[in-house]
């Protein structure tokens, strides 16, 4: 059995984007921008987006978080928006979620331009990712096909099932292991609360996502030997044990699963730390083909 280490590769693939942003500063070229825009003080929220910020001045790109109160008007926000469209200094552009009840997302989502469209959020991003042409992708599945590029995984001809689906996870990963191309072209089942027995659907799987947010819930009967468990949730559980109170575990429960599975990612440490190594990447390469 192997852990996979998302630590790692996301740290490679960091280091990768900094060598070339290096190129580029050292040419007297410009760099990529990435602006993130977070309205209210949800948490989370605050500390994805700092953790977003830090990781792109660490690879030496130009990063803006712009702060708005939790009553912005949905109007001001477009606007915001519709000036970074234009703004030749920055090529992505992500609007933190969840927003504010007063704000439509799906509005806001479509006022990004496809061409800064980092998140792949964008219905026309997705649909060109359900129609096979280039198009941003959503930083966490495409975290995922890289984990498993990475480490030599096939998945040609393999069914994978996705427990889950969001349009965050659950769906663009469906699609892109659907694409007739490399470390793709599987067999995909997306399996979701309607379904009466999930285990039925596991137990088929040659490679699961796990991705519907239920702490611990794929146990070790739920899944033949050799599977490869790619885990991405992230739930909090308590544990007095801990210092702040609270543990993170997926929605795999790892010490059942692990001892069947060939590959398996940790949490933390797996699918997480790729998110915004995707996030860096998504926006180098937009720079690349639409930003200079
Ligand atoms: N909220 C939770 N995950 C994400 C993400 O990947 N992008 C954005 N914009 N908001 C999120």
């Amino acid at each position: 059995m192997i852990i996979i280490d998302g630590k790692k590769i996301a740290q490679d693939i960091r280091n990768e984007l900094k060598t070339e942003i290096d190129k580029l500063k050292s040419t007297g070229k410009n760099v990529p921008g990435l602006v993130a825009i977070l309205v209210g003080d949800n948490p989370a929220s605050e500390s994805y987006v700092r953790g977003k910020a830090k990781a792109c001045e660490e690879i030496g790109m130009r990063a803006v978080t712009e702060r708005y109160p939790s009553d912005m008007k949905e109007t001001a926000l477009l606007e915001l928006i519709e000036s970074y469209n234009q703004n030749n200094l920055f090529n992505g552009i992500l609007v933190q979620l969840p927003l504010p009840k007063q704000i439509d997302e799906d509005k806001v989502i479509e006022a990004i331009s496809p061409q800064k469209d980092v998140d792949g959020f964008h219905p026309i991003s997705v649909g060109n990712l359900v129609i096979g042409k280039p198009a941003f992708r959503s930083c966490t599945p495409a975290g995922i096909q890289e984990l498993l590029i990475r480490y030599k995984i096939e998945t040609k001809g393999k069914h994978v099932v996705v427990l889950g689906r969001s349009n965050i996870v659950g769906k663009p990963i469906a699609n892109i292991m659907l694409q007739k191309k490399e470390f793709a072209n599987s067999v995909v089942t997306v399996c979701h609360s309607a379904a009466p027995d999930v285990s039925y659907y596991t137990k088929q799987a040659d490679i699961l996502v796990a991705a519907m947010g239920s702490p611990k819930f794929v146990k070790g009967n739920m899944v033949k030997d050799g599977v490869v468990v790619i885990d991405v949730g992230i739930n909090r559980i308590e544990d007095n044990t801990a210092s702040k109170g609270y543990r993170l575990v997926g929605d795999v429960d790892f010490d059942e699963v692990s001892k069947k599975a060939s590959y398996i990612t940790p949490v933390p440490g797996g699918v997480g730390p790729m998110t915004i190594a995707m996030l860096l990447k998504n926006t180098y390469e937009g720079f690349i083909k639409y930003g200079r």
